[in-house]
């Protein structure tokens, strides 16, 4: 990813980055997992390198774990943290109420556990990962691989049930296997466009024998940092309902991941 940031990377960038401003020094941080929490971790890394910003950082996955050790973050458990003053983590879509899709990444488990451990839980985003009604990207379940098939034909059964638009389901694989998540589980992505309504099918979901967790965050979000291409971040704070916008210059140094080979 050397070279100019895409207008992509810029919003990631520019929203990871005004979401540290989240983080003080003391605090337990829970890092989340995929490519725009990456751009946190690295502007997390930044600060405790150069500026002497002390947090203990709790990731939500084995690819972020290594990435926040390289930038100089001081790893913890949850359970050695045992609470965390905030997480920050990206989402696959976001409502008007905060509501989450996550887990496109695979790391949805140890995401949903960390968040729901927090005093705060902040998503950072671009723009593309609004929705009016969740479910146009496919909700990620998180099966144990005893008896997936059956789990799956299980779900499948329970979806004729549900307000949704689509009923079909897939195995996650990872080239010709079934992708495995950290935890040694399976995913299970649901294909439903439209999820009428999410809390109730969150809760049915995890009633299901092999279910383990579903993607669907309800209630978990506090706020959403959204970042735009062309440096502008829009701040969403549902709990004290404020909405505040501001502008980021690019800097050449600005590209984090500029060292890291494409
Ligand atoms: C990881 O399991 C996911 O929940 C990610 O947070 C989500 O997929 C967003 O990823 P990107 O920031 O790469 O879009």
């Amino acid at each position: 990813m050397s070279g100019e940031l895409s207008p992509i990377d810029k919003a990631k960038f520019v929203a990871a980055k005004r979401a540290t401003r989240y983080v003080e020094s003391g605090m337990r941080v829970g890092l989340g997992t995929g490519s725009t929490a990456a751009w946190l971790v690295q502007c997390l890394g930044e600060l405790v390198r150069e500026e002497g910003l002390r947090i203990k950082g709790v990731p939500t996955s084995s690819r972020t774990a290594a990435l926040a050790r390289d930038v100089g973050i001081d790893v913890i458990s949850l359970d050695e943290a045992k609470w965390l003053d905030v997480t920050i983590d990206g989402a696959d879509e976001y409502d008007g109420n905060l509501n989450l899709i996550k887990g496109g990444g695979g790391a949805l488990l140890q995401e949903k556990i960390v968040a729901t451990a927090s005093d705060q839980m902040v998503v950072i985003a671009d723009i593309s990962k609004q929705v009016e009604t969740l479910g146009a990207f496919p909700l990620p379940v998180e099966v144990i691989p005893f008896g997936w098939q059956t789990t799956k034909a299980l779900i499948e059964e329970m979806l004729i049930g549900m307000d949704v638009l689509g009923r079909s389901t897939s195995l996650r694989m990872n080239g010709e296997s079934p992708y495995v998540t950290d935890e040694g589980n399976h995913i299970i992505d649901l294909h439903l466009n439209r999820i009428g309504n999410a809390r109730q099918l969150s809760l049915v979901l995890n009633q299901i024998p092999g279910v383990v967790e579903n993607g669907l965050f309800i209630d978990i979000c506090d706020a959403v940092v959204i970042g735009y291409g062309d440096g502008r971040v829009e701040v969403r704070d549902i709990v004290k309902g404020e909405i505040d916008t501001e502008r980021f210059d690019f800097l050449e140094e600005d590209n984090l991941f500029g060292d890291i080979a494409d």
